[in-house]
C-alpha cells in the first residue's frame, strides 16, 4: 500500500550492488498474467502457493533485495520463511502520509479503503496489520525523509547485520541475538513498531556512556523513540543494590511506564544490573541487551540471568529476565581495553572447553590480534544451546560455571581487584588440576589449557597479577567459595572435565584437595 517498497528497494539494491526482486512482478512474469488474473483463475490460495515457491527459490540466492506484497507479511507462514532469508524491514508511514500518496481517488480504486474518511480507514488497516509488522526485524517510517536517505538507511541495515541467532525461551517465546558491525546505529529501527512506549531508558556506565550513548540516542530518535540515559559507575563494585536504587530513582524521574524498554548499554556489569532493574521496576519492563564487552557478548547478555552482588557473596540477588533482543555490535570492541578483551577470551576458552571439538580448537588459538568473530559465535551458539535446554539451571546450565566456583572465590577474596575474566582463567586452571587430582581427565589437558590461556594473554598463576595466597588467604578464598550460591545441600559442587566437550558436575572434590589446588596457584 504505497509504502515505497519498490522504489526504495531498487535504490537500496543499487547502492549495495545487489540484485532487486519484486515478488509481485516476478510472479506475474512466471505466470504470464497479471495478479488479478492469477486470483481469478487460481484463487488466493494459488497466489500464496506461488509466493511460497518463490521464497523457497530466493533462499538459494545471495546478494538480493526483495520487495514483497503486503499479504506475504501478514501470512505467518510466509513471514517466517521471509525472516529466514535475511533482515526483514517493514516500511510504514503515517495514515495522513499514506492518504496523500494514494491520492483523492484511492477509495474508488481500492475497495478495502472505501468508507467515510480515507485517513481513518487507513489507520484501521494499519492497526490490523500492526501485529504482523511488529514481528519483522526492523521498521522504517518513510513519512519524513527523502527516498535517498531512506534507501541509504536500508543499505546500512543490510550491511550491519552479520548473524542472527533466535533463542527459544521457557514460556514458548523467543528473542534474537544479532551480531554485526554498526548495529547500534540501527537500534531505533529494531525497536520501532514493537508496540512499546515511544520512550526508552538507556542504562550505561561512566566509561561506555560517553562513547556510545549519544549514538544510541540518535539511532533511537530515527526510530521515533525519545530516550534518556541513566549512568552508573563502571566496574564490579557498582553491581550492587545501592546502584539498583539509584537506577530506580532515575527511571522514576525519567517518567517510565510498564511499556518503556530498558536498554543495557555496556559490559556484563551493566547488563546484570540493568536487567535486574528491568525485572523488578514496576514488576517488569521490556529489556534489551546491547553488550559492548567481549565477555558480555560471549556470555552474560544471553540466557536471562540478571542480578547483583551483596557484601556476603557474588550474584546472590537476582532474577531470570529474558531480554527481548540482544544486539552485539562488534564495532564497540575497538574501544575495549586489552585486558577486558582478555577477560572475554576467558569465557570463550571456557565455552570451547565445554563444547569440545572444533570450537575448542578455535578458542585455544586466539592471540592478541586474532579475529574474534568465529570463536565468539561458537561461544554464543553454545550458550544458546545450553540455556534453551536448561533455562533455569536445573542441570546442564551449571556447566557454564566451569572455572567459576574457584573463580568467584578468588574474585571476592581479592575484593574484585582480580577481574571476572581473569578469575575465570585462574578458575579453569584450578578446575583442570582438580579434575586430574580426581583421575577424571588426562594430565596433558592441563598443558593445553595453560597454553590457550597464555596465548589469550590471560593469567595462569596469581603471581602474574602480583598476588599470592598465604595459608590464611587460602582459608579466605575457601570461605568465599563456600558462600557461593552454587553450594547444594551442604557440599560444594564443582564443574570439572573428563575431556574437552565432556564436563561433569561433582561434589567428590574434598576440601583438602580443593585447598591444595588453590595453594598451587
Ligand atoms: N548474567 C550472566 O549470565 C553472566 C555471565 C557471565 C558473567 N556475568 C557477569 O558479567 C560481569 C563481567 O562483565 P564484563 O567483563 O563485561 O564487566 P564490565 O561490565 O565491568 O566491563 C568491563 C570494563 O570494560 C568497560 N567497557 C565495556 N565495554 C567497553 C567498550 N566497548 N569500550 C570501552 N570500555 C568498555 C566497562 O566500563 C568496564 O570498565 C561480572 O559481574 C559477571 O558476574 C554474568
Ligand atoms: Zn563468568
Amino acid at each position: 500500500m504505497a509504502s515505497g517498497k519498490s522504489t526504495l528497494g531498487r535504490m537500496a539494491a543499487h547502492t549495495l550492488g545487489y540484485d532487486f526482486v519484486d515478488t509481485d512482478h516476478e510472479i506475474e512474469l512466471s505466470a504470464g498474467m497479471p495478479i488479478s488474473g492469477i486470483f481469478a483463475s487460481e484463487g488466493e490460495t494459488g497466489f500464496r502457493n506461488r509466493e511460497s515457491a518463490l521464497v523457497a527459490e530466493l533462499s538459494g540466492r545471495q546478494r538480493i533485495v526483495v520487495a514483497t506484497g503486503g499479504g506475504m507479511v501478514v501470512s505467518p507462514r510466509l513471514r517466517a520463511l521471509l525472516k529466514e532469508l535475511g533482515p526483514c524491514v517493514g516500511l510504514t508511514a503515517t495514515p495522513a502520509e499514506y492518504a496523500r500518496r494514494l491520492g483523492p481517488n484511492a477509495a474508488a480504486r481500492r475497495p478495502m479503503l472505501q468508507g467515510a474518511d480515507l485517513t481513518q480507514r487507513i489507520a484501521v488497516l494499519l492497526a490490523e496489520r500492526a501485529p504482523a509488522y511488529s514481528d519483522l526485524h526492523y521498521t522504517v517510517d518513510t513519512s519524513f525523509d527523502s527516498p535517498e536517505i531512506l534507501a541509504q538507511r536500508l543499505a546500512h541495515i543490510v550491511l550491519a547485520e552479520q548473524e542472527r541467532l533466535p533463542v527459544q525461551t521457557p514460556g514458548g517465546g523467543s528473542y534474537d541475538i544479532i551480531l554485526g558491525r554498526g548495529l547500534i546505529d540501527q537500534l531505533g529501527h529494531m525497536l520501532a513498531g514493537r508496540g512499546w512506549a515511544r520512550r526508552a531508558a538507556i542504562i550505561t556506565d561512566e566509561k561506555v556512556g560517553p562513547l556510545y550513548a549519544a549514538a544510541a540516542q540518535r539511532a533511537l530518535g530515527q526510530g521515533g523513540l525519545d530516550s534518556f540515559v541513566a549512568t552508573m559507575p563502571a566496574g564490579e563494585a557498582a553491581k550492587h543494590l545501592r546502584t539498583v536504587e539509584d537506577l530506580y530513582r532515575a527511571l522514576a524521574q525519567g517518567g517510565v511506564d510498564r511499556n518503556t524498554p530498558v536498554i543495557a548499554l555496556g559490559g556484563g556489569v551493566v547488563g546484570d544490573t540493568a536487567g535486574f532493574v528491568a525485572a523488578t521496576y514496576l514488576r517488569g519492563l521490556p529489556f534489551v541487551q546491547v553488550p559492548t564487552s567481549l565477555l558480555a557478548m560471549a556470555d552474560s547478555s544471553i540466557g536471562g540471568k540478571v542480578g547483583v552482588d551483596t557484601s556476603f557473596g557474588k550474584n546472590l540477588v537476582g532474577a531470570f529476565k529474558q531480554p527481548e533482543l540482544v544486539v552485539a555490535d562488534l564495532a564497540t570492541l575497538a574501544s575495549l581495553p586489552a585486558v577486558e578483551r582478555q577477560c572475554g577470551l576467558a569465557e570463550i576458552v571456557k565455552a570451547g572447553l565445554i563444547d569440545g571439538g572444533d570450537a575448542w580448537a578455535r578458542s585455544r588459538a586466539i592471540g592478541e590480534t586474532s579475529p574474534v568473530t568465529a570463536p565468539l559465535l561458537d561461544a554464543m551458539r553454545l550458550k544458546r544451546r545450553i540455556v534453551e535446554e536448561d533455562p533455569f539451571e536445573k542441570d546442564k546450565r551449571a556447566w557454564l560455571n566451569l572455572g567459576h566456583t574457584f573463580g568467584h572465590g578468588l574474585e571476592a577474596w581479592s575484593d574484585f581487584r582480580i577481574k571476572h575474566g581473569q578469575a575465570v582463567a585462574l578458575g579453569l586452571v584450578c578446575a583442570v588440576r582438580a579434575s586430574i587430582a580426581l583421575g577424571l581427565c588426562n594430565a596433558a589437558l592441563e598443558g593445553d589449557i595453560l597454553h590457550a590461556l597464555t596465548v589469550a594473554g590471560l593469567p595462569t598463576a596469581l603471581s602474574e597479577l602480583g598476588l599470592q595466597l598465604t595459608p590464611q588467604d587460602v582459608d579466605a578464598v575457601w570461605t568465599r567459595m563456600g558462600s557461593d550460591k552454587k553450594r547444594k545441600g551442604g557440599s560444594l559442587r564443582y564443574v570439572l572435565l573428563r575431556a574437552p566437550g565432556d564436563p561433569v558436575v561433582t561434589d567428590a572434590l574434598t576440601e583438602t584437595d580443593a585447598r591444595a589446588v588453590l595453594a598451587r596457584l
